[in-house]
């Protein structure tokens, strides 16, 4: 019998595929990975189990996902399109490592999960899939099955059986971890649509935030944040405490037309708290601690990574070489940066390091400087001579 290892999430897309695969004569492991998406795991772990699975594994994967994925995207600066903190995009790879595990063990030659056709995550899935695995072959029902819409599907998961929470459906589609949730669909699908508040999970509407500010200070060790407010965070404690204050604050709300892999704009909103904060507090000290031609040179590594990311090609050499750059440049990045949250903005207010480049006895502008103005004219002219030779020709 063919054997399949299927990512399993509980909603509609994957219990209609479990099902359907089944149908086609496969025997279906489910894989349920936890990434925080806040959801009962136990619950769906049965769900699997009703429509039919064989076997049914459940991995906690936050830690790793916090510290092996998030951790580096953020010390790399990335940002997909100026706004995505690729909450989504990180999870893919980590996923399809385990994927290939469960399938490794379970002697399945085939690999299964529930994206569209139109998407990135089955880029990301299967490109990690046979970087890793390259023996492994993919089987997406999504793109080969004879349902045409939602509608069909759900009709597809009445007639045989398969739970499906009408009840309170969301007219959107939503993709949720530790690191930020993606909402596409619904009315969001008119880009000249304002974002309803309905559509937003996790971050308060600017209005209901609180009328005073909440100052906060994180600290980081070598790029990595480590503390708030002085008191040590294990890496997923940190990242939840952030998106609750975040949220209470109106944090990390964006809406972004972006441009998906295979060449469509899609209209997509996203509340990302902690990837806010985090990011902000991060890059000023960066400023404090980078010289300015690592500084300056950074923002091109980031751009390039955040593309890599969000093209699926995290196990590719180039992501653990730049990788290896980011790291060898965050070894100076230790201190603290106090923010102050206040209506939906993240401002950071001061910075401090045992190790900045930040001299005050040469910025200063009392007696106590030590710079000698002297020296100034001599570099003046230095600086300016290879243009003062172009004069005659420019003129
Ligand atoms: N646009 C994001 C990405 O490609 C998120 C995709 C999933 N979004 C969703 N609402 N299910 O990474």
């Amino acid at each position: 019998m063919k054997k399949t290892v299927l990512a399993y999430s509980g909603g509609l897309d994957t219990s209609v595929a479990l099902h359907w695969l089944k149908k086609k004569g496969f025997s279906v492991i489910a894989f349920l990975a936890d990434v925080g998406q806040g959801k009962d795991l136990r619950k769906i772990s049965e769900k699997a189990k009703l429509i039919g699975a064989d076997n049914v594994y459940v991995k906690d994967l936050k830690k790793e996902f916090i510290e092996e994925y998030c951790w580096r995207a953020l010390k790399a600066g990335a940002i997909y399109e100026g706004k995505y903190f690729l909450s989504t995009a990180l999870s893919r790879p980590l996923i399809a490592k385990y994927l290939v595990e469960i399938a490794k063990k379970e002697k399945a030659e085939f690999v299964s999960h529930g994206c569209t056709g139109k998407g990135n995550d089955q880029v990301r899935f299967e490109v990690s899939v046979s970087l890793l695995a390259p023996h492994l072959k993919i089987i997406a029902p999504l793109r080969i099955w004879e349902l045409k819409s939602r509608d069909e599907e759900i009709e597809y998961a009445q007639k045989n059986n398969i739970p499906v929470e009408i009840t309170k459906k969301s007219p959107y589609s939503i993709d949720r971890n530790l690191w930020g949730i993606s909402i596409e669909c619904g009315r969001l699908e008119d880009p000249w649509n304002e974002p309803p508040e309905d559509a937003y999970q996790m971050t308060k509407s600017i209005s209901d935030t609180p009328k005073n500010p909440l100052y906060l200070e994180v600290y980081f060790e070598k790029g990595i944040p480590e503390k708030i407010n002085g008191k040590k965070f294990i890496s997923i404690d940190l990242v939840e405490k952030l998106n609750k204050l975040g949220g209470e604050y109106g944090i990390g709300r964006t809406d972004l037309i972006e441009n998906r892999l295979v060449g469509i704009k899609s209209r997509e909103i996203y509340e990302a708290p902690s990837p806010t904060i985090l990011y902000s507090a991060h890059q000023e000290l960066e400023s404090l601690n980078l010289d300015r031609e690592v500084l300056h040179f950074k923002p091109t590594i980031s751009s390039k990574y955040a593309e890599l990311v969000y093209y699926g090609l995290w196990f590719t050499p180039l992501r653990s070489a730049l990788d290896s750059f980011i790291d060898k440049i965050q070894e100076n990045l230790t201190g603290a940066v106090r923010l102050k949250l206040f209506r939906g903005a993240c401002i950071p207010v001061g910075r401090k390091s045992p190790i900045s480049l930040y001299k005050k006895e040469l910025a200063t502008y009392g007696k106590e400087s030590k710079f000698d103005q002297k020296l100034a004219e001599g570099f003046i002219k230095i600086w300016a001579m290879p243009y003062r030779y172009q004069k005659s020709n420019s003129k």
